[in-house]
């Protein structure tokens, strides 16, 4: 089977910093890609560049087969690829519902003449397209008021609205930018669920994400970049065993680990019990 993205060698530069500096992937229908990496590793540079927000130094990309090195933002996501953002970008000037519509007026049909003079194909595309936005908040879960500003709704919610926007568009492909950072421990769940269900549809998934437990559950395969460089390229068995990625990354978490049993020694010590030996481990990833 032919990839979805193929992202080869790709180089994006600002002055001295090289911020990608040689990532290559594939993404196939149907199929969940995790990248992780440290903050300023390169992560959503790559998504920028992907996604035509920026022009990458060297290397290519290709999309269904066809370049998109030099198409605008735009032109790809009519030609089926969406993503999100790692700040949120919603219009907080409007409903819940008009977010969902605007993102599909990219692919409306009616004339200018039927929006205009508001004809009545005009109205009954308004209502398809207002039907398939209510459609799509469904899908995603979202249970509040879709006529409720988008500032109105806790940030969970307003992250749903986020994504059914990248859906509205029919993507064939989704780039989701940190999609669980700020939920806590039952949205992080619900989201799996969404992305799964994502997935199921036969839409292909770039996931950039720091919570390692919803990675290494979610993931087919995960992409470790670190400065820039892809270091490591694998399933997440093959990631967890990498010496060079526990090394540069997954290291990190073990001096949090550290901290956790130092505290439990202490409150050990408060209730005069003996902490259970071999236990200093065992939040291992
Ligand atoms: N628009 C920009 N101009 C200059 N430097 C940038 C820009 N965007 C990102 N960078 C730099 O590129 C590197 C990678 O950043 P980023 O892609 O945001 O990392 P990540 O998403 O993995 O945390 C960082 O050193 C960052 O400071
Ligand atoms: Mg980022």
């Amino acid at each position: 089977m032919s990839a979805l993205l193929e992202v080869r060698d790709l180089h994006l530069r600002f002055g001295g910093v090289k911020a990608v500096d040689g990532l290559s992937f594939d993404v196939h229908e149907g199929e969940i890609l995790a990248v992780i990496g440290p903050n300023g590793a390169g992560k959503t540079s790559a998504f920028n560049c992907i996604s035509g927000f920026y022009r990458p130094t060297s290397g290519t990309i290709d999309f269904e087969g066809r370049s998109i090195m030099r198409v605008l933002p735009s032109t790809i996501t009519r030609r089926g690829m969406a993503r999100t953002f790692q700040n949120l970008r919603l219009f907080k000037e409007m409903t819940v519902l008009d977010n969902v519509k605007t993102a599909m007026h990219a692919n409306l049909r009616e004339g200018f003449f039927d929006t205009l003079l508001h004809t009545p194909r005009y109205r009954r595309a308004e209502e398809a397209c207002a039907r398939e936005a209510q459609g799509w908040l469904d899908f995603v879960g979202f249970e509040g008021d879709e006529q409720l500003y988008v500032t109105q709704l806790p940030y969970g919610e307003q992250r749903r609205v986020e994504i059914a926007r990248a859906l509205a568009t029919s993507p064939k492909l989704l780039l989701l930018d940190e999609p669980a950072a700020g939920l806590n421990y039952g949205e992080k769940q619900g989201l799996m669920r969404l992305i799964r269900k994502i997935r199921d549809l036969g839409v292909g998934i770039v996931l950039i994400e720091h919570d390692m437990g919803l990675v290494m559950d979610l993931a087919e395969r995960i992409v470790v970049l670190n400065y820039g460089k892809e270091i490591a390229d694998g399933t997440p068995a093959q990631i967890k065993a990498d010496p060079v990625v526990i090394e540069a990354y997954l290291g990190a978490e073990d001096d949090e680990a550290l901290d956790d049993t130092t505290l439990t020694g202490m409150v050990a010590t408060v209730d005069d019990e003996v902490p259970p030996s071999g236990d200093a481990g065992g939040r291992s990833a």
